[in-house]
């Protein structure tokens, strides 16, 4: 028998597939395979790794159904599930709209290991594609109509749509530190705050939300999936300097070569060493990145991140443990926040 996460990551794809079809229609076919292409199941390279990890449907499918439940002999509503799943979908369609043109702005050529959209396509039709990607998204949020009340329905709505704002405002910050040198720790938290945590908190408010869990519960969720967020792009910001590119898919060079402030580079500005100088020298070229990443692991950069990530993770789970999550779901949820924190891509 399959295990909940497995018959969970089946639904996702499936009901993806489904919403992504709106746009399969005569004259226009060119476009749909865009979006099937970015998605993972078209093209060259096509399958599970193209698709990537699929973490935010799942931990929002795995909050509905973990929180789901009658504690104390409070009465609650039952649900299946499965009558969360285009509230998933759509969280996870937002995350790839999120990325094409994540990948335009951070000039990066490679994404789940094959060649980004705006490469194959020029940017003015990816844009066009993460443009698609987010009006589906806020369709697939409207068809859980079919299983919630109106109410429910507004407020999930409400939800992604305010986390879409923070995404922005995280990814201003993101583009508009590039060309500053005078940033410290401080500002590095409402950054990924933004441009990550918000949709991984959505993730879990949606789930709790609509597995009918009550506000204080919802919340516990939701500061569980703002940590995790947190600890996931930490962990995120070392892969993209010290990660394997064969496992995370991306250029392990791109972040120095770019002049992101990452966590480790704000670390190891704030010591005014070696590594400080020379990025206040200008542009890392890409031959020097093996020499400028030692540098900022001797400095402490990477230890300073991974204790950073650990730090949020357990933050994580203590706000999990507040909400309480039930049957296997909760098990897997727990399961997969201790994963995070050492995974490989
Ligand atoms: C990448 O997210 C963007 C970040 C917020 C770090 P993921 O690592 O979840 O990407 P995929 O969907 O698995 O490719
Ligand atoms: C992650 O941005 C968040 C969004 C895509 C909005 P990054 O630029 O840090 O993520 P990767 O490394 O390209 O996946
Ligand atoms: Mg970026
Ligand atoms: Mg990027």
């Amino acid at each position: 028998m399959k295990n909940i996460t497995q018959s969970m990551l089946d639904a996702i794809e499936q009901e993806l597939q489904r919403q992504v079809a709106r746009l399969d229609q005569p004259r226009t076919k060119p476009f749909h395979e865009m979006l099937t292409y970015h998605m993972g199941w078209t093209g060259e390279g096509a399958g599970p790794l193209a698709t990537g990890k699929r973490i935010r449907p799942l931990i929002t499918l795995l909050s509905t159904f973990s929180s789901n439940s009658k504690e104390n002999g409070e009465k609650s509503i039952v649900i299946n599930w499965l009558h969360a799943k285009s509230a998933a979908a759509a969280i996870e369609l937002i995350h790839n709209f999120s990325l094409v043109h994540d990948d335009i702005q951070d000039n990066s050529n490679l994404r789940r290991g094959r060649q980004t959209a705006w490469v194959k396509w020029g940017a003015p039709m990816a844009i066009n594609v993460g443009d698609a990607l987010f009006v589906i998204a806020n369709q697939a949020v409207l068809d859980l109509v079919n299983h919630y009340p109106a109410d429910m329905v507004v407020k999930t709505a409400s939800i992604l749509n305010d986390c879409c704002l923070d995404l922005t405002r995280g990814q201003f910050l993101d583009m508009s530190y590039e060309e500053r040198n005078d940033l410290s720790i401080d500002d590095y938290w409402p950054m990924i705050g933004g441009k990550t945590s918000a949709l991984l908190s959505a993730c879990t408010h949606i789930g709790s939300l609509l597995g009918y869990a009550k506000e204080e519960k919802q919340e516990a969720y939701r500061l569980f999936g703002y940590h995790l967020g947190l600890a996931f792009q930490v962990q995120d910001d070392i892969l993209g300097i010290w990660g394997d590119e064969a496992l995370i898919g991306k250029s392990a060079a791109s972040d120095l070569v770019e002049g992101k402030n990452s966590l480790p580079v704000l670390f190891a500005l704030g010591k005014n060493g070696k590594f400080a100088n020379r990025w206040k020298e200008g542009p890392i070229t890409v031959e020097e990145v093996g020499a400028v990443s030692a540098m900022l692991e001797d400095e402490g950069g990477k230890e300073y991140a991974e204790k950073m990530s650990e730090v949020e993770t357990q933050k994580a789970l203590s706000y999990l443990k507040q909400a309480n999550p039930q049957g296997e779901a909760g098990e897997e949820l727990l399961r997969l926040a201790n994963m995070l924190l050492t995974r490989k891509q």
